[in-house]
């Protein structure tokens, strides 16, 4: 059967996850996906710059197509993006999501995937871009952080606002308990903002 540029069997819309870390939110992608709760999303496939991370094992363990190397190995950011791509032109994918991936997407990839990737951050963007957002809350001694789901561009933390939940900071908060809170919030955010994109 012939099937469209990111566009599965049966209407099926592949995703790929980014991850360099736990991979709590992959998992929560992944059950989501299992269950069909991403509407016509289908979780396919991890990217990671972190071949011993979480999110590696758990795309080992569940049989996942997985493109895992360093940049450094891959020959640099550009080398490691062309991988990338090729990777994900094989499985045909629709979206990409950012769950975790802790490296600026360049020219590459942001070409091949324009309004078709996106990004979950720990905070009320524009507030706290970058690394250690539940750290720079503390610091900032806010009563209020939460977390942002956006479009990547070339910056930052900077692409357009797609959702954001707010989560409460306490006087008794440390960056265990907040980041806890923050997690929370994401893996319930993060798959309703793919189900909205792939309905
Ligand atoms: C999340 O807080 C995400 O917002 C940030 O990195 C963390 C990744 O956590 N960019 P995990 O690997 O999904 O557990």
């Amino acid at each position: 059967m012939e099937t469209r540029k990111g566009q599965g069997k049966e209407g099926v819309l592949p995703i790929a996850v980014f991850a360099s870390g736990t991979g709590s939110n992959f998992r929560q992608l992944l059950a989501h996906s299992d269950q069909g709760l991403l509407e016509r999303g289908r979780i396919v496939c991890l990217v990671s710059d972190q071949p011993g991370s979480g999110a590696v094992a758990l795309a080992a363990e569940r049989g996942l197509p997985c493109l895992a190397l360093t940049h450094k190995a891959a020959g640099g950011r550009q080398a490691f993006e062309q991988a990338a791509c090729a990777f994900l032109q094989v499985q045909n994918i629709a979206w990409v999501v950012l769950a975790g991936y802790m490296r600026l997407v360049g020219p590459t990839l942001l070409a091949a995937f324009s309004r078709r990737m996106i990004n979950v951050h720990p905070s009320l963007l524009p507030q706290f871009p970058g690394l250690d957002a539940p750290l720079q809350a503390l610091t900032a001694g806010v009563v209020q952080t939460g977390v942002t789901v956006h479009y990547v561009d070339a910056g930052l933390d900077t692409g357009e606002i797609i959702a954001q939940t707010p989560v409460a900071v306490y006087p008794d908060d440390t960056l265990s308990t907040l980041t806890a809170r923050i997690h929370s919030a994401e893996h319930t955010l993060l798959p309703q903002v793919v189900r909205s994109l792939c309905t």
